[in-house]
């Protein structure tokens, strides 16, 4: 095999072409990132959000009836639901399956407390499974809400649980319970150092945040608002999450800003196009036109907290919070696989419009539709191109087979003026076949990167056992963890990247034709979810529909030749992601990820 490599094409890779998409989902944020070792430290799970919720999810007490569930008098009216504690009682929260205890480590504790009845202190202890790791009293004032802080240090190690006890004759109300590694600098840590040092590893050169999904939320009263997520944790905007769990909102729009600077990538927020995500479960879908301007402005705002002077109104918001530097945010994203409705046309320009003209030198990016080039795709494009948006975010979540098939995929693509980003993308699922398959796309996406101006791998980060999507690039528990094969090919491209592409030719080797499906035995694993399959077929043929249980696969029958799979999968309990494998003659198989989608269809090539 000969490799010949010749001059330079005239493309020259883009600094920015590599990024991190980053969407709080299977725990990435509350539960990963986000250092805080408390679950629901505010209260605020709602019953109406999911069904087994409720204000002491994630807690147990030693005795129930001294524990009372209260709204009256919040520490913020955007932090409704707290807790009075009638001593003598304990209160015991297990973090986000267990707290990880490191021996010497420094973890700063701090709540709002009032003391309504009596005086004296609370007693925080670090409990393992072994006894008591580490103890401290912390006094408690009466007369309204006031902060309190503690450290609490011990020399063991262990899977551990925060303890609250308050003695006898006190009584207690208390709200806003935290408990984070102390850094360096000895201030409380906002990210998971582990993981933080995982993400400095691939080099980003942008940051896509909040989604995805989120951005635009299950409905209107779910689409996020930046604005009730800067500011003191207590006054933020809770909310439940599109996947399944709560936002607590504690890395919130100040702190995606801080990761960027941190990791020294680009900003990339995405805000909703006034729309809501497709998947309504019944509520109204866009912004009402008289609520327009609003929200308008709500956008404009967001550059100016970015990006503005500290003689502007959200600039000197931005130094007040303690960054008086900008952001030096470049990009914005209006939109995320929308369908592409009027309502979505209208409000897409009326945003992308008043961002041109206030801020030209922010680059509005818009977005082609539904995954995976559905029939809104070229409604997309096509959307695009009349409103001449300069990049398009367009998502591929395929098998490593397609990735293979498709590999000249952007040769073809116009050079009309519209840019692609390839905003999220993966192989499915984790496999180093898949890896090796999206290194062979990656190649392809700088010899096209005349027209792929930027790609972020998706979803990234998934804590092991609360997985709504697979693949995921990073996977980890409370202590360890676990970056991917797939991970390992983002680095090598993002920490070496390429300058001038040029023209390679190979001489020696027949082309290895991709294989196709050939039919055979179909498999279905599920992880932590229960998942029940009503049907599964291909082109007519079917096989039985089956029941399974978590961790575990089922062996459903054969299916032959090649055609349009379908399947009809219903999550019963669990919220891990779901994989279908299907084994082929000669062992190949193809996978098809279930995350929180009901059902699920592809086409076998
Ligand atoms: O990455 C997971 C989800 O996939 C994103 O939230 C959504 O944009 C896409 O469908």
């Amino acid at each position: 095999l000969d490799v010949t490599v010749g001059g330079p094409t005239g493309t020259t890779i883009p600094t920015d072409l590599w990024g991190l998409f980053l969407e709080d989902l299977n725990d990435a944020l509350d539960g990963g990132l986000n250092a805080e070792l408390v679950r629901n430290g505010d209260f605020e799970f709602n019953p109406a959000d999911r069904d087994g919720w409720h204000a002491l999810t994630a807690w147990t007490s030693s005795d129930p009836a001294r524990v009372a569930v209260r709204r009256e008098d919040p520490v913020h009216r955007n932090n409704g639901t707290y807790l009075r504690l009638t001593g003598p009682v304990t209160l015991v929260n297990d973090g986000f399956d267990p707290v990880a205890v490191v021996p010497g480590a420094r973890y700063a504790f701090s709540a709002f407390t009032w003391a309504v009845e009596g005086s004296g202190c609370i007693v925080l202890a670090l409990e393992g499974d072994d006894g008591v790791l580490a103890t401290v009293d912390v006094p408690v004032e009466p007369g309204g809400w006031n902060p309190v802080a503690a450290e609490l240090t011990g020399q063991v190690a262990g899977a551990g649980r925060l303890s609250l006890t308050v003695p006898a004759g006190l009584t207690v109300e208390i709200d806003v319970v935290s408990l984070r590694p102390v850094g360096p600098d000895g201030a409380p840590l906002t990210f998971r150092p582990d993981l933080l040092e995982t993400l400095r590893a691939l080099h980003p050169a942008f940051i896509r945040f909040p989604g995805g999904c989120l951005a635009h939320g299950l409905g209107l009263d779910n689409m996020y608002h930046w604005k009730g997520t800067v500011g003191p944790r207590h006054e933020r905007e809770q909310t439940f999450n599109t996947w399944g769990y709560h936002q607590s909102r504690q890395i919130g729009y100040l702190e995606y800003f801080q990761l960027c600077r941190e990791l020294d990538a680009t900003p990339m927020p995405i805000v909703a196009a006034g729309v809501c995500c497709q998947n309504l479960r019944g509520r109204a879908r866009a912004i009402p036109q008289d609520e327009m301007p609003a929200y308008v402005q709500d956008v404009l705002d967001l550059i100016e907290f970015a990006n503005g002077g500290t003689d502007t109104f959200w600039g000197a918001r931005r130094a007040e919070l303690g960054s008086p530097d900008p952001f030096e945010m470049r990009y914005l994203g209006v939109g995320n696989e929308d369908e592409i409705t009027d309502d979505f046309r209208e409000r897409y320009a009326q945003i992308a419009d008043a961002v041109a003209a206030a801020y030209p030198d922010v680059t509005v990016i818009g977005t082609a539709g539904p995954a995976p080039f559905g029939a809104d795709f070229e409604a997309g494009w096509e959307f695009a191109r009349a409103q001449k948006v300069a990049i398009v975010d367009e998502h591929a979540y395929r098998t490593p087979r397609w990735f293979h098939q498709n590999i000249d995929r952007y040769a073809d693509y116009p050079r009309d003026g519209a840019l692609v980003y390839l905003g999220e993308w993966a192989a499915r699922t984790n496999t180093v076949r898949s890896a090796l398959a999206e290194a062979a796309f990656m190649t392809a996406i700088e010899r096209d990167s005349d027209v792929v101006a930027l790609a972020s791998y998706a979803p990234l980060l998934a804590r092991v056992g609360h997985t709504q999507w697979v693949p995921d690039l990073i996977y980890f528990d409370a202590e360890r963890v676990l970056p991917s094969a797939s991970y390992f090919v983002q680095q090598a491209f993002a920490a070496e990247p390429g300058g001038e592409v040029c023209a390679v030719s190979l001489t020696g080797a027949e082309p290895v034709p991709v294989p196709g499906w050939a039919g055979g035995a179909v498999r279905v694993s599920a992880g932590g979810s229960e998942v029940e399959l009503t049907r599964i077929g291909l082109d007519g043929a079917a096989v039985q529909p089956a029941r399974v249980v978590p961790d575990s696969e089922a062996h459903l029958g054969r299916l032959g030749g090649r055609g349009v799979l379908e399947f009809t999968a219903t999550r019963s309990s669990g919220d891990d992601g779901l994989v279908v494998c299907l084994g082929d003659a000669g062992g190949d198989t193809v996978e098809l990820s279930l995350g929180g989608w009901q059902n699920k269809s592809t086409t076998l090539a």
